[in-house]
This record gives structure tokens, sequence and C-alpha cells, in this order.
């Protein structure tokens, strides 16, 4: 499968964020996406993730056609917020309850269960909100995966967690897009990890410093 994004503009009202943004990504692959604060990388994911609509440009998936298919992406699509969204009154076990029977595919609890275990996030009966914010974004990490999306977006999913989970989520990434054939674009301030994790980085706002500190890195740069 891949991801085809030609010249999408977008802008909120008179600020441009994003500007003639075209590159494309592969199943398998890991994109990172950098730029600064304010540069407009949530923006993108929440184009892609059919939340928002891009101004002018093309988008496609497969065979899918964004601000056409949009029942079908979002079959396809799997998203995680920056800002953490849960029931906080009700159990790890409960929440993924819930968001599987929003999903349109059975899993069974032990999947589910499973699920969490694969993120090293072993509360199933605990409250959410006698979670860490760690935790937390571990179990919406794990609700973004109940329907088994071929696009995964994470937006900065390992801020605030400690080293040893971001390692744990870095390898689970990497395993899920190789094995799997999971494609995957995230965000993260994190170079380091953006290098240790990531095939190729798209940098958001047209940032000469960004642009430098990828080409120091090696990094393939696919769009700028
Ligand atoms: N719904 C909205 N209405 C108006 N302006 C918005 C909206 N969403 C984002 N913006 C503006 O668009 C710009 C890009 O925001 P965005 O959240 O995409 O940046 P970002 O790269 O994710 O930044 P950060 O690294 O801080 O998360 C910002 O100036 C922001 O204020
Ligand atoms: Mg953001």
């Amino acid at each position: 499968m891949q991801l085809e994004i030609n010249n999408v503009s977008k802008s909120f009202g008179k600020k441009k964020v994003l500007e003639n943004l075209s590159f494309e990504v592969n199943s398998g692959e890991i994109i990172g996406l950098v730029g600064e604060n304010g540069a407009g990388k949530s923006s993108l994911l929440h184009i892609l993730a059919t939340i928002s609509k891009a101004d002018s440009g093309s988008i496609r998936l497969g065979k899918w056609i964004y601000g056409k298919n949009r029942k079908q992406l979002r079959r396809m699509v799997g998203f995680v917020p920056q800002d953490i969204a849960l029931w906080e009154d009700m159990s790890v076990e409960e929440n993924m309850l819930f968001f599987e029977k929003l999903s349109w595919i059975n899993r069974s609890k032990i999947e589910l269960k499973q699920l969490c275990e694969d993120m090293e996030l072993l509360k199933w009966k605990e409250s959410v909100h006698t979670l860490s914010g760690g935790m937390k974004r571990k179990l919406n990490m794990a609700i973004s995966l109940i329907h088994n999306p071929g696009l995964l977006l994470l937006d900065e999913p390992t801020v605030g967690i400690d080293l040893r989970s971001k390692k744990e989520i870095a390898e689970y990434l990497k395993q899920t897009a190789q094995v799997d054939n999971k494609m995957i674009m995230y965000t993260s301030h994190d170079m380091d990890e953006i290098q240790s994790i990531c095939d190729a980085v798209v940098c958001i706002g047209n940032d000469p410093f960004y642009e430098n500190l990828l080409r120091e890195a090696n990094m393939k740069i696919i769009s700028i």
C-alpha cells in the first residue's frame, strides 16, 4: 500500500501552516515528522486521520482518495492524538472494551489484553486515573491498534515516557512496521529517537535549522 501526498496546503485564517507539501510513503516504512512548535505537524496528522481537511492538493491511500472515501479511509487509519483521550473513571480493560465496540472489528478480550501487553502496559484491571502519563499514552496507542490499521499516525507518542518504555515502544513500532507491514508516521522532538526509528523524515515548515540537523544526522529527507 502507498500513501501519496500531492501539493497539500492548509491555512488557518491568514496563517499558512502547510504549503505545497508532497511526498510518498510505502507500507513497512516509518516516517518521522519534524519541525518546530507550531510548524504544522499535528495539522498534517489531523488531515491524514480525516479529522480535518486540506485546503488544496490531493491525498491517496491505496486506492482510496481523501475527500471522497472517508469511511474506507477511517478503517485503514489509526490515530494517537497529542492530547490523551481516555475514559478516566474506567479501567484499562473497560476502555479497551469500549473502544472495541466502536470499531468495526470484533476482538476478543484476550486479544485486547495482548495488545496492552505488547505495549508493556500491565495494568488491565486498574482505573485509568491511577495510571501515570506514560501509561495512559501506551493505552492510547493500544486503542489505536484495535482495528488493525495499515497506517498508524502517532502524535508525539513518547513524550513523558520513561527511557525503558521509550525503547520498548520504539522496538514495537519497528517490529510492527516490518512484520505486520504497517506504515507509520510519527512526530517527535527527540532527534536521537527519530534517527534510530525512522527510515526517512519529512521536515515541516521550511526550516533551515531542522534541515541542517537532519543532514548532519544523515537522515533521508523525503520532503522539505
Ligand atoms: N483548529 C485550529 N484553528 C486555528 N489555528 C490552528 C488550529 N490548529 C492549529 N492551528 C495553528 O496552526 C499552526 C500549526 O499547529 P500544529 O498544532 O499543527 O503545530 P505542531 O507542529 O504540531 O506544533 P507542536 O510541536 O507544538 O505540537 C499553529 O500556529 C496553530 O496555532
Ligand atoms: Mg503538534
